[in-house]
């Protein structure tokens, strides 16, 4: 076998380990591991952002707003302390109301956004095959009530983005991207960011773009660009509060480490896409599992690789199947499970699919 990695060292057992084997690796491999660098590479503005005092939303921030922005190809990015937070502002700065569509099979964050601000998440199930919003079930859902949709690329893949425009228009919609895994994805050919009325990216540690921690909202609207920075630092307007903001400004530490992971994005989007063409290529003929489907012109920011099981066919219960890779040392997530709809906190609000 090749080894792809010499960090790992691979051990090789006709046993499993679930049943008294050997386990495959020594040291647990995890799922993900953040996109890091030598912090000597860093020493000599660290101690200029030291000497000059200027340790939040200055110099980097800015820099790192620019070219992000260049890199997407819009006119504006924001930069936040969290995706959590940018949806938050977003949902806010954009006056949403009532009811919001989103999709059930999502990271909870995006129905927290909602709800912090005291709207109700309307749930639309996923299509097969992609696993994005179903847009074939939208309208059903729309109610005079309904204020926005805000559909997730799910595992960094884009939804049907042109379809989703052409209903948000139809009934005066806003529509809001959780974009927070697909930095780096296309639509259409198209690097995605510039989508809808804005973007949300997530920096955190697992994703293809990481500041350590952070999120950046996207935008083609100049004047809400403005609104949002106002937002992350209380609302604050001169002296005023023009409006109810929070505390979510970037520190100029966590831009400089998103600069500089900026620099070898295309290095990262290759290596995880090459990773996941490479798992691909070696379970496809396994019967039972399946991959999302990305759709043609499309490509997704390859932020996680996703196997789906069909029990029924692949014979092994996929919780059975995570138990024997724990016991080889490979770590494996559930996607988004338990799903979001069955939170505690969601009885009050949920409509029910
Ligand atoms: C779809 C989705 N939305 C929102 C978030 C929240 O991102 P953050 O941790 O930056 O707040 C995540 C995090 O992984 C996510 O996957």
């Amino acid at each position: 076998m090749k080894v792809y990695s010499s960090r790992y060292k691979l051990v090789v057992d006709d046993k499993p380990a679930i049943g008294g084997g050997k386990p495959m690796f020594k040291d647990k491999l995890n799922i993900i591991r953040p996109t890091l660098f030598d912090p000597a590479e860093m020493m000599v503005e660290i101690k200029e952002i030291f000497s000059s005092g200027n340790v939040t939303v200055s110099k980097h921030v800015k820099l790192f707003e620019q070219e992000c922005a260049r890199y997407l190809g819009v006119k504006e990015a924001v930069a936040v302390s969290s995706a959590t937070s940018g949806l938050m502002l977003a949902v806010k700065a954009l006056g949403l109301t009532g009811e919001v569509i989103v999709p059930s099979f999502t990271f909870t964050a995006t129905v927290h956004s909602l709800i912090w601000n005291g709207l109700t998440p309307v749930f639309v199930d996923c299509e097969e095959g992609t696993y994005n919003i179903d847009v074939k079930e939208i309208e059903r859902k729309i109610t005079p009530k309904t204020s926005a949709i805000m559909p997730v690329y799910i595992f960094g893949n884009p939804p049907r983005v042109r379809e989703l425009a052409q209903i948000a228009e139809k009934h005066k919609l806003k529509l809001v991207f959780d974009s927070a895994q697909a930095f780096g994805a296309e639509y259409n050919a198209i690097r995605v960011g510039g989508f809808g009325d804005c973007e949300v990216f997530s920096l955190s540690p697992t994703k293809v773009l990481t500041a350590i921690e952070g999120g950046l909202i996207t935008t083609n609207n100049i004047k809400l660009a403005e609104h949002l920075r106002r937002l992350r630092d209380y609302g604050k307007c001169g002296e005023d509060i023009g409006s109810m903001g929070l505390s979510a400004r970037m520190s100029e530490l966590h831009a400089l480490v998103g600069l500089k992971n900026l620099g070898n994005i295309e290095k990262c989007l290759k290596t995880r896409r090459d990773l996941i063409l490479l798992y691909r290529g070696l379970l496809w003929d396994i019967d039972g599992i399946n991959f999302p489907d990305i759709l043609p012109g499309n490509k997704s920011s390859g932020n996680y690789m996703v196997i789906f099981i069909d029990e029924q066919r692949f014979g092994v219960p996929r919780n059975k199947l995570c138990e024997a890779l724990k016991a080889e040392n490979i770590e494996t997530k559930k996607y988004f499970y338990p799903a979001v709809l069955l939170f505690r906190y969601m009885g009050i609000w949920s409509r029910l699919l």
